[in-house]
């Protein structure tokens, strides 16, 4: 990064909550220069000066491949070798000021002192990505395999709940809702299934929610998307804007924090979204959201008002979502005739390990905390089964909304059947209203089902 004075290397060994551990590479200052003994040959453990609350080793057997925990200046004092020339300039600590830096995901604050050495006290904070973790996945052969993403890397496993999820856990009356009632042959049900071989364009591709809490927005309008196409028979195959749900829905302009599936959904179904042509995503990048560009007063008691912009005046409105029982077959039977799980919102429990999914069938691993850390909500488009060390696996086929970088092209497949991160508990579609509301038209009926 261009403007640090400095660059330090370091390598995150930040054990998850309680360890202060953080090994450094390349903290400037006299560490082996100045011990008592200098530098030492072979391994010698007590070869050691103290850094950061841990210490580093001035003996030959710190420059291990794996784990190198050499002082900052070993190779400088002791082999002789000057620094690369990429090397970190002389942290220059000014009037006993504190400066904070980052160091991979946490914050650090140098203290001055002694000025041959440099101090840094760094936040003790779990990051986002924790690269011990990935290796335990990866070897653990779980049946999905884990990685770095450069995008996550640099930040913390808080800023990742708070931002890259967004859905808050479901009201009691939502939890309360009762299942519709399906009747379908289980032997009609395939073994497989893919929205987008069923359906091709009409399904929504992944989109990427950036850095603001707003899974609840986009996964929303990818259902209530898809599910317009299918039902309008694709006359219908506008993406519908997250950027008018963040914006619009009644809330203490929170920027994106996360919201209620349920308040969305009946946002669509009393004011309807435009589309994202004409009210693109803008949150992505800094979290903060807009002001409302179509106000309630366009849409009051279910007439379109007149000082609408052009592009907006055919709202799309769906009706009262419904629920499907926690039961794998139903939740497929509504899938398959219904839509992708359009309208299908499941909220997932999150794991830590979640986000570090690059393929396979997930299960969370809970080799970290074992509570899970927040909610998301994700559209679930079909299902299928595949071979996991030998013995057959089913999963659903679920899009995230990371983009198409993430995972197996922006989508996840995780264990199905057994409610795995609560995926199956709740899960909702609702049907498109595609009957025309103009100017003039009376105020809708009261749809039979409500549910709210
Ligand atoms: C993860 O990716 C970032 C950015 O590409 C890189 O700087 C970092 O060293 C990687 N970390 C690991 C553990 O691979």
């Amino acid at each position: 990064m261009s403007g640090l004075w400095w660059l330090f290397n370091v390598l995150a060994h930040l054990a998850w909550l309680c360890s202060g551990l953080v090994q450094v590479w390349d903290i400037p200052g006299d560490y082996c220069r100045t011990r008592s003994g200098g530098c030492c040959p072979g391994r010698i453990d007590q070869c050691s000066v103290p850094i950061l609350r841990t210490l580093c080793y001035c003996d030959a057997f710190c420059d291990r491949r794996e784990n190198p925990d050499c002082c900052p200046d070993y190779h400088e004092f002791c082999l002789g070798i000057s620094k690369p020339a990429t090397s970190p300039e002389p942290l220059q600590i000014t009037g006993g000021s504190l400066k904070t830096i980052s160091i991979v995901c946490s914050k650090c604050v140098a203290i001055p002192g002694d000025p041959r050495r440099t101090e840094l006290i760094c936040e003790q904070e779990a990051c986002l990505i924790q690269p011990d973790l990935i290796e335990q996945v990866n070897r653990l052969e779980l049946g999905w395999k884990a990685s770095n993403y450069s995008d996550f890397w640099s930040k913390t496993l808080q800023e990742g709940l708070s931002l890259k999820l967004g859905t808050l856990e479901p009201e009691r009356t939502v939890r309360n809702m009762f299942p519709i009632l399906k009747i379908y042959e289980r032997s009609s049900i395939p073994r497989s299934f893919d929205s987008r071989q069923k359906w091709g364009e009409w399904i929504q591709p992944v989109r990427d929610q950036g850095w603001c809490g707003a899974s609840w927005a986009f996964s929303t309008t990818a259902v209530a998307s898809d599910r317009r196409a299918i039902q309008s028979n694709g006359r219908f195959q506008d993406v519908l804007s997250v950027q008018h749900l963040v914006d619009c829905t009644p809330r203490k302009k929170e920027g994106c924090k996360g919201y209620y599936l349920d308040r969305a959904w009946n946002y669509m179904r009393k004011a309807g979204l435009t589309t994202e042509a004409c009210y693109p995503y803008t949150s992505g990048l800094g979290g903060e959201i807009g002001t409302c560009k179509i106000p309630k007063s366009f849409w009051k008691n279910g007439i379109i008002q007149s000082s609408v912009p052009p592009c907006a005046n055919q709202l799309a409105r769906s009706q009262p979502p419904y629920k499907i029982k926690n039961v794998e077959y139903d939740i497929m039977h509504e899938i398959m005739t219904n839509g992708p799980v359009q309208g299908e919102s499941p909220i997932m429990k999150i794991y830590s390990d979640f986000f570090m999914y690059r393929g396979g069938i997930y299960s969370a691993t809970r080799l970290r905390p074992s509570q899970p850390t927040g909610f998301h909500a994700v559209r679930i488009v079909g299902w299928g089964e595949d071979y996991v060390n030998g013995s057959p696996k089913k999963y659903w086929l679920v899009a995230n909304s990371w983009g198409p970088e993430w995972g197996e092209n922006g989508f996840f497949r995780i264990t199905r059947g057994v409610n795995e991160c609560d995926i199956e508990m709740f899960v909702i579609g609702a049907w498109s209203d595609l009957r025309k509301r103009n100017k003039g038209s009376s105020r809708r009926r009261r749809h039979k089902n409500l549910v709210y």
